[in-house]
């Protein structure tokens, strides 16, 4: 057994203390939770998806140049990540309506947006995790108005990113939410990509038949949660296992 010191455990993640200063571990569980953790299950494999998905995303974006938090993937459930200052930021950018952004304004879920759209939400589960606008941000100290804009930037870059990598394997990008932390080193400070990107954060809709391949599988009771996240995973090229369970047959 591991002795390392549990630094923190949220809903779907353990952090540990890493082997080096400065650097964490990441353990994906099984746990799912929804609307503010007031649904919850265990997602027999979830968190061994996630670990998978999560580490690939990142990865392509440490490739482009997007500086993420990511360092290494070190068996199946956890990954060494550098240790940030979280931003208590949510941020979400959407391509297509849907969730909350569907019941707040009333458009139909599906509706291609005009163009793509950021959104900030506090990180703060008291309050719900309220949105917030930039005026919030600076007032509170929340992050600079430079921090914004490379957030924003980042953002943008990432969804350019991911909507083709996704199109390309037959998946719509509906949305999805980043986190983003503050990477010291030495006497600079830089905003890179934290926490994970994986089908628990994001929105993503078969192309052809639209159906769901995320966590709304599991808000809605839609049932095959796992199975729909190891074919996004499959689809990627990540695993070679099929939706149905089943090694594929070539
Ligand atoms: N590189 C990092 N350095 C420090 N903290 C991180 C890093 N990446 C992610 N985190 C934080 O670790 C936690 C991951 O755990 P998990 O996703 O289970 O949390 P959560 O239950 O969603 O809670 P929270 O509301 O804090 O996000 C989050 O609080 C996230 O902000
Ligand atoms: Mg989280």
């Amino acid at each position: 057994m591991s002795r390392r010191k549990k630094i923190y455990e949220g809903k779907a993640k353990i952090l540990f203390e890493g082997p080096e200063p400065g650097t964490i571990i990441q353990y994906f569980k099984d746990d799912a939770t929804a609307f503010n953790a007031q649904k919850k299950a265990i997602l027999e494999g979830k968190g061994v998806i996630n670990n998978q998905i999560s580490g690939f995303i990142m990865t392509n974006l440490n490739a482009i140049g997007v500086p993420t938090h990511y360092i290494k993937t070190m068996n199946m459930r956890e990954q060494l990540v550098r240790e940030v200052e979280i931003i208590p930021l949510e941020v979400v950018c959407r391509n297509v309506a849907a969730g909350s952004l569907s019941t707040r304004l009333g458009i139909e879920e599906g509706t291609p947006l005009p163009r793509s759209i950021i959104e900030f939400y506090y990180k703060k589960d008291e309050l719900n995790d309220p949105m917030v606008a930039e005026e919030h941000i600076t007032a509170f100290n929340w992050a600079s108005t430079q921090e914004i804009d490379d957030i924003m930037a980042l953002t943008l870059r990432i969804n350019d990113y991911l909507f083709g990598m996704f199109g390309a394997v037959g998946i719509k990008l509906v949305d999805f939410k980043l986190e983003f932390g503050r990477l010291y080193e030495g006497d600079m400070v830089r905003t890179v990509v934290a926490d994970e990107i994986s089908p628990d954060s994001a929105r993503l809709w078969d192309v052809q038949t639209n159906e769901k391949m995320d966590k709304d599988r599991f808000r809605r009771d839609l049932g095959n949660v796992t199975e729909a996240y190891v074919e996004v995973a499959r689809r990627l090229g990540i695993v070679k296992q099929s939706a149905a369970g089943g090694e594929s047959v070539h």
